[in-house]
């Protein structure tokens, strides 16, 4: 007698037996005018969008040149550099209590770690079937918190920067001649005046550039007893000979 003979198999019945197809996707042949030959058709319209955006993003840079700063000096650690628009919510989060000074490695490190490693994980973390956002709350609310704590991120760090300040620091200043021997330059040193206006009286984050700043040495005196704006009072201590001969100086540096 054989084996089983007199025994039916039967099929898993979840499966119906009619929709079992094979795992094969249908040949292009089957979609009737929806398929072009590779060369030259598809080809031509790639090369089109192409050179589409191509002249796009040249007229984008002559209509808006980069905004060039002065040459980059390694010596001068009052520049404040700042990173490009898409990394400015991850500069933002370094500048909040618990991601900054001694817990710079929370958010330097662990914070975007965290992040972007469950980005990276996502496929195999959460391996439910749906397609629908409505449908996985979880997915589609960290998702949402992502995006909404990037945007605010990103939002603040503009808000805060001070661009006034950036524009002072990058300016190209030409470079004014003059002797840094003279009494006036020494004065200059003594009085802190180069603490905010820098070595050669270029500007930087803390002050305003005093080369051809078209003052006379008479307003260049008020200004260094009395203040200006962002710029404090009563920091000229010293005689009225030294505040003339300080004021003359700095009104006589120009790069005329
Ligand atoms: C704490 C930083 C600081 C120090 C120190 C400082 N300045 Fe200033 N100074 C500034 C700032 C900031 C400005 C821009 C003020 C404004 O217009 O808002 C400025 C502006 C000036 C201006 C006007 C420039 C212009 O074109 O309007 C003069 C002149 C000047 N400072 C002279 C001096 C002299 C002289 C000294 C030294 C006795 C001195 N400053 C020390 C910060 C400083």
């Amino acid at each position: 007698m054989h084996r089983g003979k007199g025994m039916k198999f039967v099929g898993d019945s979840r499966v119906s037996a009619t929709n079992r197809k094979p795992n094969i996707p249908k040949d292009y042949s089957e979609y009737p005018g929806k398929t072009e030959a590779f060369w030259p058709n598809f080809l031509l319209k790639e090369w089109l969008v192409g050179a589409v955006f191509l002249i796009g993003y040249l007229c984008l840079t002559v209509a808006h040149p980069s905004p060039l700063e002065r040459v980059a000096d390694p010596t001068d650690t009052g520049y404040i550099p700042l990173p490009d628009w898409y990394f400015l919510f991850l500069y933002q989060l370094l500048k909040y209590t618990y991601a900054a000074g001694p817990y710079t490695v929370i958010g330097a490190i662990i914070m975007p770690g965290i992040a972007f490693g469950a980005l990276l994980l996502a496929p195999f973390l959460d391996r439910g079937p749906e397609r629908r956002p409505s449908k996985r709350p979880i997915a589609t609310g960290l998702m949402l918190l992502g995006v909404a704590a990037t945007i605010f991120l990103t939002w603040e760090s503009v808000v805060q920067h001070d661009w006034e300040a950036a524009a002072q620091q990058g300016k190209i200043v030409a470079e004014a001649e003059f002797d840094k021997e003279s009494e006036g330059y020494l004065l200059y040193q003594e009085k802190g005046c180069i603490s905010c206006h820098g070595d050669n009286l270029q500007g930087g984050p803390a002050g305003k550039a005093l080369v051809d700043s078209g003052l006379t040495a008479e307003q260049i005196a008020d200004i260094a007893v009395n203040g200006q704006g962002t710029m404090p009072a009563g920091i000229f201590q010293g005689s009225d000979e030294e505040l003339q001969k300080l004021a003359e100086f700095i009104s006589s540096v120009t790069t005329k």
